[in-house]
């Protein structure tokens, strides 16, 4: 079924031939910016969004949506700012609305969803419906074999799963928060060797389980193995944003973070390359041109030192974008090991997020305004 055609420009640009981050040959500073909703704004994924909006080159927060808990007051009343410094001042004493599709302003093409998953799955349909791109942090279509589950840097051309949708609109999903980081590591060194067989295993921040997330009983002197359906998610979805299958046997546990997400991958190649050629795999892939404004550039940083990387010194790194990479050492059993470390909220969540918007509007789906 055709979309809505006033939403598109139908411009596609193809993979081998990028273009510069300008949309018909306007640069960006010459664009009014682009007005959008946050649904699940009061949210730890909401607030990262909301910070990370604040003098976005492409967006600018026209509504900010969550639950009938928080409709009516305003923001910095809904919510308790979780994050460092103040909650931003433009959007401090914007009032929260609910989520229905009436309610949100008929400008917002697009919409970000950081809702719950209890809840999101049908709220993102009835937006797709009413003709927006929904852009979801959410798991709840990601395996549908019409949405596109996308990390920019990786699977950019899965964008075109939206010309699949039945809605008028569409929805458009980013990867788990580990999944992104295994997904983004694992990419370069297909280039080496198919990738046969992969064991992950991940300490993952408390702030993963948004707020107030677990209880203090569960985190205080201890870890605490998943309880949730994260493995699941981590075995299924690399497969589908690398475009291959192999099996992913993944082990969760959250440990007392706040932020970052650490994962140790061991990893089985056909050609079992050595870590040598695997660090240049990563070097390479940071030569790639990225021309979407929440892309980090280096995306790949390779740690040397044996501490390496640390939830601590190096989740912030680009901006909250990067990947840290390290610990790349022979496998006596799968041939290939590392551990690789990424934000949750950064970029396992809100920036992974607002990278797949600036796609939206860099391959033409949504019209930036002139
Ligand atoms: N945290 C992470 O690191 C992370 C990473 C990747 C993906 N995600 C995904 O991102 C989403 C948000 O996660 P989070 O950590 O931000 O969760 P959270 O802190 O629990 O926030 C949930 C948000 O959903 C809203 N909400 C709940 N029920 C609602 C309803 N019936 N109608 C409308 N809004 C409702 C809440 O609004 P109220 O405040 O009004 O209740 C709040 O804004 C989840 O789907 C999660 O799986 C999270």
């Amino acid at each position: 079924m055709m979309k809505v055609p006033s939403l598109r420009s139908h411009i596609h640009f193809t993979d081998s031939n990028p273009p510069l981050f300008s949309v018909n040959s306007i640069p960006l500073n010459f664009m009014s910016k682009i007005p959008i909703a946050i649904l699940g704004a009061t949210g730890m994924v909401g607030q990262r969004m909301v910070e990370r909006l604040q003098n976005h080159p492409l967006f600018t927060i026209r509504y900010l949506g969550a639950s009938f808990r928080s409709a009516g007051k305003v923001y910095q009343e809904a919510c308790t700012w979780r994050l460092s410094g103040l909650c931003p001042s433009t959007v401090s004493q914007m009032t929260v609305g609910l989520c229905d599709v009436d309610q949100i302003p008929s400008e917002c093409k697009i919409v970000f969803s950081a809702l719950d998953s209890s809840v999101a799955g049908a709220i993102e349909i009835e937006h797709a419906n009413a003709g927006r791109y929904v852009v979801s942090n959410a798991s709840n279509h990601r395996m549908r074999a019409d949405v596109p589950l996308v990390i920019p840097e990786v699977n950019p051309e899965a964008l075109t799963l939206l010309d699949t949708q039945p809605t008028a609109g569409a929805i458009l999903t980013n990867p788990n928060c580990c999944a992104i980081p295994l997904a983004l590591s694992l990419a370069p060194l297909q280039a080496l060797g198919q990738i046969e067989s992969c064991v992950v295993s991940t300490w993952q921040a408390v702030s993963g389980a948004g707020y107030p997330g677990e209880s203090a009983w569960d985190m205080v002197g201890t870890v605490h193995p998943h309880a949730g359906n994260e493995e699941e998610k981590l075995a299924i979805e690399p497969c589908k944003i690398l475009d291959t299958q192999f099996p992913i046997s993944a082990r969760c546990v959250r440990v007392p973070v706040a932020d970052g997400h650490l994962l140790s991958v061991q990893v089985k190649i056909s050609e079992n390359p050595t870590p040598a050629q695997a660090m240049t795999a990563w070097a390479d892939w940071n030569l790639r041109p990225s021309t979407l404004p929440s892309s980090p550039r280096p995306l790949f940083i390779l740690h040397q030192e044996r501490s390496r990387p640390s939830p601590r010194l190096d989740i912030n790194l680009g901006e909250g974008m990067a990947i840290s990479i390290g610990r790349v050492e022979v496998c006596p059993v799968m041939g290939l090991k590392y551990f690789v470390l990424a934000h949750n909220t950064i970029r396992g969540a809100a920036g992974a997020a607002i990278a797949n918007a600036e796609l939206l509007i860099e391959r033409g789906y949504v019209h930036a305004n002139r």
